[in-house]
Formats: C-alpha cells, structure tokens, sequence
C-alpha cells in the first residue's frame, strides 16, 4: 500500500448522521474505514462491469437431474470452458440438484458459461456474481 493520504468530506448533516448509523450497524471502527471500502467496491464493480482482467465468479443453478440428458449436456458444457473452476453439487430431494460452480476467469467468460447453463432446457434456476480480491486490502 502506497503513502496514506487525508481530505476532507463535505455533506449535509442528516446524510451524514443516517452513515454513522448504518457503518455502526454494520460494525466499522470509524468513517474513514467504511469510506475506503465503498471506494474499493465502486472500483471493483466499476472494473467487473468493464471486463477488464480477471474475476471471481460464482453460478448457482437448479435442475431436475432424472430429466433426460440434461446432466449429461452441463457436464459438456462445462468441460468446454477451460478455466479454474470447481463445483459444489447438493442433492437437494430425490429430483433436484443445487450445484455452485465457482471459477476464476475473464468476466465476459464467467458470463457465457452462465448463460449456455440458463438456456438448457430443464434448468430451473441459474444466476451469475462476480467480484475480485480487493486492492490492497489492510486490517
Ligand atoms: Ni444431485
């Protein structure tokens, strides 16, 4: 981490006292604490949007896995795409499986695999979240 550098913040009162409510409820040590870290997730949301490097992604998605050759068709899916990656299978009932892929990859990749799961016909539920380590994240 480079030099530690002070400025000042100017706004109204009452934005102000509902911030101290809610990083106090959220458990921070102070203002500057909770600032530098809404400026790092501005940043990293700001970076994830552009696709810019690398990312951490995770999709959770939901079938029926007796429904036929939907298992078989993720599992191709998914060795198609040759990234870090690994996966977390829930047995949720007799029918339905939860799996969570979670894969280290560009954005814009994390994002297709995601979509070519959503679109297989059986596929109930499938979502997409990506984040990236924080920048020089101090304790
Ligand atoms: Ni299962």
């Amino acid at each position: 981490m480079g030099d530690v550098v002070r400025f000042g913040v100017s706004m109204e009162e009452e934005l102000l006292e509902k911030f101290d409510a809610l990083i106090r409820e959220e458990g921070y040590g102070n203002r500057s604490e909770a600032i530098r870290d809404l400026i790092r997730r501005e940043i990293i949301e700001s970076e994830v949007r552009k696709e810019k490097g690398d990312v951490v992604g995770v999709i959770p998605f939901l079938y029926d896995h007796h429904r036929n050759g939907l298992t078989r068709r993720l599992i191709e899916i998914q060795h198609g795409v040759s990234s870090a990656a690994f996966n977390v299978h829930f047995h949720l009932d007799e029918h339905m499986c939860l799996e969570v892929i979670i894969m280290r990859d560009e954005a814009s990749r994390v994002r297709s695999l995601a979509d070519d799961i959503r679109s297989v016909k059986g596929v109930e539920y499938c979502e997409v979240l990506m984040t990236r380590p924080a920048l020089s994240h101090h304790h």
